[in-house]
């Protein structure tokens, strides 16, 4: 028989579009005991993490829980639960994941729309008010912050066309939620979804959701599958792991049996939302900016170009053109081969054409943007990139002093 050895991952510093390192406090907080999931303790810290994610999420809904996946099982359970096939949708792409929802609307048999800028962009709303009254659809689902392009798509005044024109508004707040501002009943998202492994600053592995009575209404119409019940195919959802429903009479005082609760992940994302409260939602937020400027203002400062307006760019997230003659893929090779350091690439038109670096959770941090532009600059240098080497890091260490 073969030996295997015991897992020890290599020390690196994970500055790609996530995922991220995390807090030793989560990763201790995920070393602790298993429970059962019925456990008075375990149902009390299911409450809990309902209550932290209502005020990360800035929220009053009560159904505000987490789906156990990836980030993208908590657009599923919102899609696969509140599109009906031929329920009419209009996706605005401006990215990579706006290609994910029209794909997984498609999935959920959904009459889709969709209307494109190039990337790099926003929408302007007047834009997404015009495509309203021309389809007139039952959802808006859009992306806030689109990772692959770096672009924060403004919410406030949509949010408002789709109370004007009785739209249910979804938002995927995954790269942004926990860096940037996200009010979800002041903005009138009706659901949202997001995912551990970036500003939140966890592991992935769940993801939060909050979803409005208005829209669990919806989901409510969908058959409630009971034992002994004849099954419509038509009325039910098409999933039993992501049924709504189930999910919340299994997170709701009913506590009825669905899945088996991923009870080490459930502690880090109550760990995630104790410490983004205990930081302060507004610090942390002006947190995530200060080390993105300060990343902007270094990269910059090497004589790079930056990706798309960043008027509007995340907090968290850089896009940096690739400088010609300079292969992309070489120097995120040496960056991780010789500095330990990840970065990213980024997809479809992009891929090869910039570089992502993103500066969230426990890694938006003064220590890690300088370590990162100093290995940047060295790998440049090597290449024939030319700087005057230290002067970029000099600037951005002025920067800090400056600024903090
Ligand atoms: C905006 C956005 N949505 C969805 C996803 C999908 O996330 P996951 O890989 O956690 O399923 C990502 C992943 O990077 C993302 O950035």
């Amino acid at each position: 028989m073969n030996e295997f050895d015991q897992i020890t991952p290599p020390e690196r510093l994970l500055m790609g579009p996530g995922p991220i390192n995390i807090d030793p406090r989560i990763l201790h907080t995920m070393s602790n005991k298993l429970i059962g999931q019925y456990d008075p303790m375990m149902t009390n810290y299911m409450n809990e993490v309902m209550q932290l994610y209502r005020i990360i999420f800035n929220t009053k809904n009560l159904n505000t829980l987490l789906i156990d996946g990836t980030s993208r099982a908590g657009i599923e359970a919102i899609f696969i639960s509140m599109i009906k096939p031929g329920d009419k949708v209009l996706i605005p792409i401006f990215g990579r994941f706006g290609q994910l929802l029209y794909e997984i609307s498609k999935r959920c048999k959904a009459h889709v729309h969709t209307i494109e800028v190039p990337w790099g962009e926003i929408f302007e709303p007047d834009k997404i008010e015009y495509s309203i009254k021309k389809i007139k659809p039952k959802f808006l689902l859009t992306v806030h912050g689109d990772t692959s392009t770096t672009m924060l798509q403004p919410l406030e005044e949509i949010g408002l066309i789709c109370q004007k024109y009785e739209v249910i508004f979804y938002t995927d707040a995954t790269a942004s939620c926990g860096g940037n501002y996200l009010k979800t009943d002041d903005w009138k998202i009706d659901a949202v979804s997001a995912g551990m492994q970036k500003c939140l600053g966890g592991p992935s592995g769940t993801s939060p959701i909050t979803i409005n009575d208005k829209t669990i209404e919806i989901i409510q119409q969908r058959q409630r599958v009971e034992f002994g019940k004849n099954i419509d195919d038509k009325k039910i959802i098409f999933s039993n792991y992501f049924d709504i429903n189930m999910i919340i009479d299994y997170w709701s005082e009913k506590r009825l049996n669905h899945h088996t609760e991923a009870t080490t992940a459930l502690y880090a994302a109550h760990e995630c939302a104790r410490l983004i409260i205990k930081e302060g939602i507004h610090n942390r937020i002006l947190r995530h900016k200060l080390h993105g400027d300060a990343l902007l203002h270094g990269i910059k400062n090497m004589g790079l170009k930056i990706f798309g307006d960043i008027k509007h760019k995340m907090n968290n997230i850089l896009g940096v053109i690739i400088p010609k003659r300079i292969n992309g893929e070489q120097v995120r090779k040496l960056m991780l081969d010789d500095f330990g350091i990840e970065i990213g690439t980024s997809f479809g038109p992009l891929k090869g054409r910039i570089w992502r670096i993103g500066t969230m959770g426990y890694n938006s941090r003064k220590d890690c943007v300088l370590r990162t532009l100093t290995a940047l600059e060295s790998i440049l240098n090597k290449l024939g990139f030319k700087t005057t080497q230290g002067e970029a890091l000099q600037a951005t260490w002025d920067f800090y002093n400056i600024n903090v």
